[in-house]
């Protein structure tokens, strides 16, 4: 790890060297400064060009070093302060990654060349933090306040193209990056600096300031629901226009340690170092990520273009792989086929803004729309998004079987079906897989990849790594009913029933747990995924309609508790957005505008009175206990069963892929911070004055890990039982 220096036609290239991604460690800032210093005080050099190795120029700070205690004389602003005053012309050559201190390091660099591949952002805000070695003072000054906002406060990665837009760089090439930035350099030798200075640059005003940065402030705290970080971004890009460079710094330096006392950024790099984590599975049987070597998958194909099909369709083809869409008839087939080119017209649209394709196609993995099982016999995967209906699948399996070539992997995109009874039907159980995907599956990032008890680590490894190349994080979890996400969203809306019979409305909940952070409550959940997914289940369960046995009662099912006012809205047609009514009225159906349903308020006192159902309606805390508590008590459960092999499986699924607020960790990492003891005691007492209510009871693995005082959450691991696996 360090920085090298090379001369070339009298201009010092310093390469930053540390694998794989740059990031400025203490020993790499230490290395840089010296190199730098060097190159700046020998005569015989007259300009200096920073550029990164291993196809990067830098994605910024070392965020494994935060927290450390390293007292360190050698800070980034130092560096950044010495480069920009440098009198001779600094260039940045960036590809790859010029991230948070990266960028920083780059802006002050006098000059920036970008490959056209390259991207560059100030992504703090993403791990908790703001930029705090002059981002949020220099980015303003270079690009004007609305766009440094934009870029700081969302923490986006900016494409090359879209930067040389911005000003944020000053050229743009397609090869030899090194190469155009000395050419750079030698051509400004003998200009004046000063305008390249940023410290020193004015920052462009905009007419109404003071609004514009109240509204930003107002949208920030409806948008991020009690994270601190964008708020602090938004404080110190206004200290860049009301402080001179200096005190806008150290406003960058206040905030920043406020910021990090609030817990969120330590939630959020745990979050951020969990995505990495869960992509390095390993099994019991001593199967490991780095030890099998996964399949390429050159072609694939997806049966049934409805809700996932199309969008699994589209994300394939965004990953450059040629797609064969399968639909059951000429009707479907053509509302499939207008609905994927849809969504590709839009791929293409965004390509062409960064200045990838050129025309329709280039980039993306072609689409080709059949009826015919026929035309699957030759491609690499395929993946099965019909109906969910067990028969159906095995059907189409079976079909599969005989009809994909021997080496072929099949994949099923069920939410929570066996995939061992799926897979049974084929001639090749070792390469069957789940791949359950997230509505919309070309924009959500959650994959939970499903191992069945025969499914072999080539197929592991292939699907895991299939997930990576669509732009997915790929969580690998056990084989059982729904799975890891689904169910443990069971015992949670079990809950948000509960609460309904006991007194509170649909809005109260859902704003209480919005409140927490969640990207939605519950009850606006259900109603946009649509209420009748979950009773058609129920009704083939035997625990509504008409195969309930007779001797049900309202509100019990073989003993346990049982809230049937989802079933009953479902029975009036009330299935949600779709039908413009569910647990909230809407505009039409098919709006999105959820509305507190004066009918719905009626509907549940009239329930309350009918079953005279006990009156405790709970206040926000004690809504957000029950359901988060009864989520993390599942989650415990399936740690236990080995469904999930860590805590940060759970949490990286539930960030991912049902709007669990990142800044908080994730839904286990909230148990840790919260204290298992306590977890433990409030799930002990509600299960004691509820024992009809089995899911609340604490599981033996939290009782285990609370006796002995609630370790951190690393430590978990290790009293799972199942420590060396990730699965
Ligand atoms: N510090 C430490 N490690 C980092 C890192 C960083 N800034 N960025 C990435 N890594 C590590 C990852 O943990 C991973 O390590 P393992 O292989 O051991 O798991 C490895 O680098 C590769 O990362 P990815 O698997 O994420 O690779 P990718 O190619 O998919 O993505 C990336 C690369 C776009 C750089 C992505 O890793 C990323 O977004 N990194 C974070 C960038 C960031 O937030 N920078 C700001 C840092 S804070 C800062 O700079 C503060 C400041 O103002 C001074
Ligand atoms: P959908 O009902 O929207 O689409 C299913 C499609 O499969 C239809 O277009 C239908 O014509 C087609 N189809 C049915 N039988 C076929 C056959 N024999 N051959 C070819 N095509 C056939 O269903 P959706 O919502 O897309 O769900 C598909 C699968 O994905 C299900 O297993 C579901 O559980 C799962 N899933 C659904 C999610 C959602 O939010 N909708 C989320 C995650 C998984």
């Amino acid at each position: 790890m360090a920085a090298t220096r090379r001369l070339s036609h009298s201009v010092a290239v310093i390469t930053i060297n540390h694998p794989p991604v740059n990031a400025l460690s203490h020993s790499l800032r230490r290395s840089i400064a010296k190199e730098f210093g060097d190159a700046s005080k020998d005569s015989s050099i007259e300009a200096i060009v920073l550029c990164g190795a291993n196809g990067n120029f830098c994605a910024g700070a070392d965020i494994k070093e935060f927290g450390s205690s390293t007292l360190d004389s050698v800070s980034l602003n130092n560096i950044n302060d010495t480069i920009e005053r440098c009198k001779k012309p600094v260039v940045a050559a960036i590809e790859g990654v010029a991230l948070g201190g990266g960028l920083e390091l780059a802006l002050s660099c006098h000059y920036r060349v970008a490959n056209v591949q390259a991207r560059v952002g100030l992504p703090e805000v993403l791990i908790g933090i703001l930029p705090a070695a002059g981002g949020t003072q220099r980015l303003p000054r270079l690009i004007g306040i609305p766009a440094a906002l934009d870029m700081i406060v969302r923490g986006r990665h900016v494409p090359a193209t879209e930067a040389l837009q911005l000003g944020v760089v000053d050229e743009v090439v397609k090869a030899n990056t090194v190469d155009a930035a000395i050419q750079l350099a030698r051509k400004v030798l003998g200009q004046s600096l000063e305008t390249r200075r940023l410290s020193t640059s004015p920052v462009q005003s905009i007419p109404n300031m003071d609004n514009f940065l109240n509204t930003a402030m107002t949208k920030a705290k409806r948008q991020f629901r009690g994270a601190q970080a964008p708020l602090a971004c938004i404080e110190a890009v206004k200290a860049s226009i009301v402080l001179p460079f200096q005190k806008g710094l150290e406003k960058e330096r206040e905030l920043f340690t406020s910021l990090w006392s609030t817990g969120q950024p330590q939630a959020q790099q745990y979050a951020f170092f969990s995505e990495r984590e869960v992509g390095k599975w390993t099994t019991p049987s001593g199967g490991r990520w780095d030890k099998v070597a996964p399949k390429a998958i050159r072609t694939a194909a997806v049966i049934g273009l409805g809700t996932m099909g199309r969008g699994i369709v589209t994300s394939l083809s965004k990953a450059n792989i040629p797609v064969i869409a399968l639909e059951q008839d000429t009707k479907q087939l053509d509302i499939g086929r207008q609905a994927v080119n849809a969504l590709l017209d839009r791929e293409v649209l965004k390509l062409k803004q960064q200045g990838k394709a050129s025309s329709p196609g280039d980039g993306l993995g072609s689409v080709t729309f059949t009826l015919d099982f026929g035309d699957l016999h030759n491609v690499d995967l395929i993946i099965e998004a019909v109906y969910e209906n067990l028969q159906l699948k095995k059907e189409i399996f079976h079909k599969l079987s005989a009809i994909a070539k021997p080496d072929a992997f099949l994949c099923t995109n069920t939410s929570g079906l066996n995939i061992d009874e799926i897979a049974s039907v084929t001639n090749r159980p070792e390469q069957v897989i789940g791949t359950h995907f997230f509505s919309p599956a070309n924009i959500m990032r959650l994959l939970e990849v499903v191992r069945g008890h025969h499914t072999s680590l080539t197929t592991i490894a292939t699907a895991m790594n299939l997930g990576k190349s669509l732009g997915k994080v790929a969580v690998l979890v056990g084989n059982c009913p729904l799975f890891v996400g689904n169910r443990m969203l069971g015992p949670y809306l079990e809950q948000a029933g509960y609460l309904l019979e006991e007194g509170c409305y649909p809005e109260e909940v859902d704003q209480a747990l919005e409140e927490f952070g969640f990207a939605m409550g519950p009850f606006r959940m259900m109603d946009l995924a649509g209420l009748d997914v979950g009773w058609r289940s129920r009704t083939e369960q035997g625990l509504t309609g008409p195969n309930a046995p007779p001797g049900f009662s309202a509100r019990q099912r073989n003993g346990k508790r049982y809230s049937p006012l989802a079933d009953m809205l479902c029975e009036l047609g009330r299935f949600g957005q779709k039908s413009g009514k569910g647990w909230y009225q809407y505009e039409k159906a098919g709006g999105r505008n959820a509305k507190p349903d004066p009918w719905v308020r009626d509907f549940l006192e009239k329930y309350r009175r009918t079953h005279q159902t006990e009156q405790h309606p709970a206040n926000p805390q004690e809504i957000q206990d029950r359901c988060l508590y009864a989520l993390i008590n599942e989650g415990f459960r399936i740690l236990e069963d080995g469904i999930a092999s860590g805590p940060e499986d759970i949490d990286v699924i539930y960030n991912n892929g049902y709007g669990f607020p990142k800044h908080r960790g994730g839904i286990m990492y909230y148990a840790a911070t919260v204290g298992l003891t306590k977890v433990f005691n409030t799930l002990d007492k509600y299960s004691k004055a509820n024992a009809d209510v089995p899911s609340m009871k604490p599981t033996f693995l939290l009782k285990k890990l609370a006796a002995v005082g609630g370790p951190p959450i690393k430590e978990w691991r290790t009293q799972i039982g199942n420590s060396n696996s990730r699965l």
